[in-house]
């Protein structure tokens, strides 16, 4: 590789300025008519000349224009930056300073095989989530339709398989924004949502919102212990791949035992088919978590009590694997 494009990929000033322009939330105060530095400054409690060559080396990279010396105007790129769903993972101040800030804890990783991000933060993930309502607010936030969109309610390979399904666990399902949809779509179904008390507390206006609450019921606990019993169905969205194998393997066993003996599992996320294996860099420096391929999760799966059904991919791209206790 000739030395500029290695100057180019290791380069971290530009990252960091689109991190910082995000938390200022720069695109929404010309939106609002703020274009001038002074302005611009004010609106967002800055010092003007370090925030003009922000802007500048922003400009020169493709992000905002300068159509006159010190005015600033949003182009295609910059209005990814309006208030929504990418501000909310870039904005330093909440969970995306978390996130930004925890590649900074990846050589200790790599070195030790185990997150540092401890390092950065004085403790590990979630432990810093309990301590700071405000960062925990925001990881809800990120996770919530606001967040990630809208979720896909089909997490079924086989849409006949929901004749056969009226309960619904979902498993450390944040603020309840896939049961919203999930009941939304089954009127015959009734839901369960598991997760941390904090999120849990978040969930009431997703599950109204969307009509459903009446048929929804919450679980705030954790999922390492014993999860709501008997039901037809636990899902198990992007929870997997937060965590190394021991926890991993005690949430699908809390599965296992509260799925006998005929309700099945499917996990959304954090498995990949196993000619495509994912590296799940971010969740390593985060909290330790990895993607697993199929072969690596049926392993799993079946020494925690499980055995994979079936595997594929929803006409969405998203891969799918459903279980069943052994
Ligand atoms: C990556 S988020 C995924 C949320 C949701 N399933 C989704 O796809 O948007 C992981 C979720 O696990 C929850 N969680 C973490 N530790 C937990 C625990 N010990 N018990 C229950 N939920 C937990 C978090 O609060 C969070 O909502």
């Amino acid at each position: 590789m000739a030395c500029m494009d290695l100057w180019a990929l290791s380069d971290l000033c530009t990252p960091w300025c689109v991190h910082v322009v995000a938390t200022l939330r720069i695109a929404d105060h010309i939106l609002a008519g703020n274009a001038d530095i002074p302005q611009l400054a004010a609106a967002s409690g800055a010092d003007p000349d370090s925030l003009h060559r922000v802007l500048r080396h922003l400009v020169s990279k493709g992000l905002f224009e300068e159509p006159a010396p010190g005015r600033f105007a949003l182009n295609q790129a910059a209005r990814e930056l309006l208030s929504g769903p990418f501000r909310l993972g870039l904005d330093l101040d909440g969970i995306g300073g978390r996130m930004a800030h925890a590649w900074g804890t990846m050589l200790s990783a790599v070195r030790t095989g185990r997150p540092a991000y401890h390092e950065a933060f004085g403790r590990g993930f979630w432990e810093d989530l309990d301590a700071h309502a405000d960062v925990a607010a925001s990881f809800d936030a990120l996770m919530s339709p606001a967040g990630h969109g809208v979720p896909d309610a089909q997490v079924l390979l086989d849409p006949a398989d929901w004749k056969s399904v009226r309960t619904v666990v979902d498993v450390g399902g944040g603020t309840g924004a896939l049961l919203a949809e999930v009941l939304r779509a089954h009127p015959e179904t009734r839901g369960t949502l598991v997760d941390l008390p904090r999120t849990v507390a978040r969930s009431a206006e997703v599950l109204l919102a969307a009509g459903v609450a009446g048929r929804a019921t919450t679980a705030a606990q954790s999922f390492f212990d014993p999860l709501p019993a008997g039901k037809d169905l636990y899902l198990l969205k992007s929870v997997l791949g937060d965590w190394p194998d021991p926890e991993a393997k005690a949430i699908l066993r809390r599965c296992a035992e509260a799925a006998r003996p005929s309700g099945r599992i499917v996990i959304l996320g954090g498995v990949s088919p196993d000619d495509s294996p994912s590296p799940e860099l971010l969740m390593m420096v985060l909290i330790g978590g990895k993607g697993r391929t199929l072969h690596e999760f049926r392993e799993l799966a079946h020494e925690a009590g499980l055995e994979v059904r079936a595997s594929g991919r929803q006409p969405s791209g998203r891969f799918v694997v459903e279980c069943s206790p052994a």
